[in-house]
């Protein structure tokens, strides 16, 4: 067992993209996205996927059980409140796995017992023990959350976790649910946990931290420092509210500060970018420019000095290397000239694996591409192969689009789609061709939802840089963020609006299963 008590300096990576990350506003996957997303976590290394919350909906239960049958070398995790329910349907969820993991919370600050659970704490303090019982009578790794424990009174916390773990818990994770706690404090939380708790060395002490003071990262390392050995986090830190932890943000702190910090995880960095921007690219949230470790600027040096210095010595401005997280210089270049077989060198160099069906596919749009374009960078290879691969399996297909512009007017936007395999056209003018291309789609696709963002952004420098844009959109308080990567801004507009569509028939067949046309 990862233990302080046993010395051990490994430190566990729990994965929560799929779970707490899908629950942030505007952010959702379907089924297939799901699975690429895990497929990937494993391939980085990721130590348990927390893959859903089987009770939540018909879909979190499907995605748990095939993630449960996909993945074989990382633990699967499937999360469950605190009743026999809740606990029998994630396990048969993830009965399918090789490597099962019940995740049981139940909130023990005395503001959520009162206010939300509406119980004494002595009662929760017997749901905990009766939830764990229950959990470890089916599966044999059971973890338990005290949920807001960062809130919760020290004594009681104490009498829960060693009540969790008598009850046979393995796992017991501190969650600073509402981003509260500052890392002195996290740090003093958890020592004294393990100076309080008798039987704590027989679980391994994780902690889940949300960023709503940005501390999230800063936290998780503070708490290890103290003994914690496994971190819960999601890629690019979505999540809740301001979301949690940074996978790739902790990991690399961990891997670039040895000294500091004398523990080690068993992710791959190499894998990181990639995972950060298929996560991005499926959930429509883009990555900020200044993100540490995955952003676009993290490794660039703008200012004359700073590039000076790269050119002497790399070490002079950069404490780790672009490789080690994926960023590779890039060794072959691409362009009009290129065949397949070299397509195919360049998807193995960027660590991409496709079957003859998505190749076919991804190749289409790079000769497209690069009919188009001079250069074709990394980025834009990136961008094309996750907008066409990932949603091959959407009900709502982006076939073709002309759009007349320019100051003489109307503007004028000509749309072809296909919805549910079947051929659809619509023709639409607007203030603009923008406007005249949503106009289109909501002719094909008549929806209530309104549009809450437009964002565009270059992939790369210069004039026939790919565009990325990112659409958001709102209906019955919920939101969805949609994705669409093309050198014709007007395509990638209809391409994000088009994947921000299917993410909507997936949010709604999640909430009302019988309400499922666009
Ligand atoms: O933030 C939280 O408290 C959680 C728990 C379910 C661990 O996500
Ligand atoms: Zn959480």
């Amino acid at each position: 067992m990862t233990n302080k008590a046993t010395g051990d300096t490994r430190v566990i990576i729990f994965d929560t993209t799929l779970r707490d990350g899908e629950q942030s506003p505007g952010c959702s996957m379907n089924l297939e996205e799901k699975l690429f997303v895990a497929g990937g976590l494993e391939e980085m290394g990721v130590d348990v996927i927390e893959a859903g919350f089987p009770i939540a909906s018909k879909g979190d239960f499907e995605a748990v059980t095939e993630v449960s049958k996909l993945v074989k070398t990382s633990q699967v995790a499937g999360l469950a409140r605190a009743t026999q329910k809740d606990i029998d349907r994630a396990w048969e969820a993830l009965r399918h796995a090789a490597r099962p993991r019940i995740h049981t919370f139940l909130s023990t600050s005395p503001l959520h017992m009162k206010f939300k659970l509406q119980m004494e704490p002595d009662a929760v303090h017997q749901a905990v023990i009766d939830s764990v019982t229950h959990a470890r009578n089916l599966c044999e790794d059971v973890e338990w959350s005290p949920e807001d424990g960062t809130r919760t009174e020290h004594d009681f916390l104490c009498r829960t976790v060693e009540s969790a773990i008598q009850a046979g818990a393995r796992t017991i994770n501190i969650a600073d649910t509402v981003g509260y706690t500052v890392p002195q404090e996290f740090q003093a939380l958890i020592e004294m946990l393990f100076n309080r708790v008798p039987n704590i060395d027989q679980a391994v002490i994780s902690v889940h931290c949300h960023n709503d003071l940005g501390l999230a990262v800063a936290n998780s390392l503070a708490a290890v420092g103290a003994g914690a050995r496994q971190i819960e986090c999601t890629i690019n830190g979505i999540g809740e509210r301001a979301g949690n932890c940074a996978l790739e943000e902790v990991v690399m702190a961990l891997r670039t500060r040895p000294d500091a910090m004398p523990f080690h995880t068993g992710i791959d960095t190499t894998k990181i970018t990639k995972a950060s921007r298929l996560v991005s690219t499926i959930t429509g949230f883009p990555v900020q420019p200044n993100k540490a470790i995955v952003g676009a600027n993290a490794f660039a040096h703008e200012s004359g000095i700073h590039q000076d210095g790269m050119l002497k010595n790399a070490q002079t401005y950069e404490i780790m290397t672009p490789e080690s997280v994926g960023l590779n210089r890039s060794t072959l270049v691409m362009g009009k000239h290129s065949g397949r077989h070299a397509f195919k060198e360049k998807l193995k160099e960027l660590g991409i694996d496709l079957n003859d069906n998505q190749l076919h596919d991804a190749f289409a749009r790079f000769k497209d591409l690069a009919d188009h374009k001079k250069d074709v960078f990394d980025e834009d290879i990136l961008a094309l192969v996750e907008d066409s691969v990932v949603r091959h399996n959407d009900r709502i297909r982006f076939v073709s689009l002309g759009v007349v512009c320019g100051s003489k007017g109307p503007q004028r936007a000509e749309l072809d789609l296909e919805v549910d395999g079947e051929a659809r056209h619509a023709t639409a003018e607007g203030n603009g061709p923008v406007d005249a291309l949503f106009a289109a789609i909501r002719e094909i696709c008549p929806h209530e939802a309104s549009l809450q963002l437009y964002q565009v952004h270059a992939v790369t420098g210069g004039t026939d840089a790919q565009a990325e844009v990112t659409i958001r959109l709102e209906e019955d308080g919920k939101t969805v963020n949609g994705q669409g990567a093309d050198y014709d801004t007007l395509v990638a507009s209809a391409r994000a609006y088009v994947n921000a569509l299917n993410k909507l028939l997936v949010k709604r067949a999640k909430t009302a299963p019988e309400r499922m046309t666009a």
